[in-house]
């Protein structure tokens, strides 16, 4: 299996973490060579949800180990009618009867969910044949944000093909961020980018770079930088080596000469390594452009902002970007 240089440096501070994901998606091959690689690799203790005896079978055709793997079939655990009172009491008040919270558990996604909140699996991963909607919902609505009143984002690690690696959000979920929103996107950037090890150098990003064009759009972010700088100022964040500044042009965020022209007093201009989107138009179609024509290697959508971990796979992913995943969730188990 092919893993880049980058995922290779996050598998082995992962390793140290002695975490367990679990993967809902059991009848997906690439999952279990994904679980296969990661076990092996000792990136985390991994528990399948399937089929065991399917499972075990295909393993042992390949000649591999079930070493470090936990095999389990949601209907035969023991566990299941504790987890589906677990969901009844989170979801009542929402109108969730206690038969749907019986059905619902079964859902290999919201089992793997209930596992995290009932504490018996530190993260999860999924996707490879689910919406990310699918993925995302049981992740809202039983592991719910981890900061009040904050929304939970998505980021995109890319890796691009000068080597750099870069952090670009909201790129999946929050379809048009308010003002606060964009700021509540800004922070939780900003903490992911420092559990996986690098200094955040956030660019909010605009069509506009310090009131050189006119309109709501801009306005919206310059508004965002403002008050994201203020709140950058609190306590919690104060150990955090963070930069923040907008709004900025995407050329004016990376490039250092047209930095120096557009916006030569800012700290960011020139070399941020953050990128914030006005919305998730910006950001989406930026990310499929940076990996289609720009040849970037590209790591998400990563949930960032839920009390656990919980990330999706593109459908069409292979199984060495799920291994990827799988250290980079066990990162995101830090506080
Ligand atoms: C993520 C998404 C699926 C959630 O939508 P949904 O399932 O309709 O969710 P709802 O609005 O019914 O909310 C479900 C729960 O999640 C919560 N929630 C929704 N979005 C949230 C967010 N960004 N942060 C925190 N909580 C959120 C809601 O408060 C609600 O909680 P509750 O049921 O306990 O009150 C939706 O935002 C979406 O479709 N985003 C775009 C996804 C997409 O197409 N991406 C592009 C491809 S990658």
């Amino acid at each position: 299996m092919k893993i880049s240089p980058y995922i290779e440096n996050l598998i082995e501070k992962a390793g140290k973490l002695n975490k367990t994901i679990v993967l809902p998606e059991g009848e997906d091959e690439r999952v279990l060579q994904a679980a296969h690689e990661a076990a092996v690799r000792k990136i985390a203790k991994l528990i399948i949800l399937g089929n065991p005896n399917e499972i075990k079978a295909y393993f042992e055709k390949q000649n591999w180990s079930l070493e470090g793997i936990e095999l389990l079939d949601p209907l035969q655990s023991p566990k299941l009618k504790e987890y589906a009172k677990l969901l009844f009491e989170l979801r009542k008040e929402k109108g969730m009867t206690e038969e749907e919270a019986a059905k619902t558990v079964l859902i290999p996604n919201y089992f793997a969910t209930l596992m995290i909140k009932a504490g018996d699996a530190d993260g999860m991963v999924s996707g490879a044949n689910h919406s990310t909607a699918d993925t995302v919902r049981p992740a809202l609505q039983i592991i719910k944000s981890a900061h009040k009143d904050r929304v939970v984002s998505a980021l995109f690690i890319m890796v691009a093909q000068n080597g750099k690696t870069y952090y670009l959000s909201d790129c999946a979920i929050n379809i048009n961020p308010t003002v606060k929103e964009l700021v509540d996107i800004a922070l939780s950037s900003a903490e992911s980018v420092v559990q996986f090890g690098d200094e955040p150098n956030i660019a909010m990003l605009s069509y506009s770079t310090y009131g050189s064009g006119k309109g709501e759009g801009a306005d919206k972010v310059r508004e965002a930088t403002a008050m994201a700088k203020e709140a950058l100022k609190n306590q919690e964040y104060a150990s955090l080596k963070v930069n923040l500044d907008g709004e900025l042009q995407v050329d004016a965020a990376l490039d250092a000469v047209v930095a120096k022209k557009k916006a030569p007093s800012s700290n960011v201009a020139g070399q941020a390594n953050v990128l914030i989107f006005p919305n998730i138009e910006a950001g989406n179609i930026g990310y499929k452009l940076l990996q289609r024509l720009g040849g970037a290697e590209m790591y998400g959508p990563l949930l960032q902002g839920l009390n656990a971990p919980i990330n999706d796979l593109s459908r069409g992913c292979f199984a060495e970007d799920i291994v990827g995943v799988i250290a980079i969730t066990v990162l995101q188990t830090q506080k």
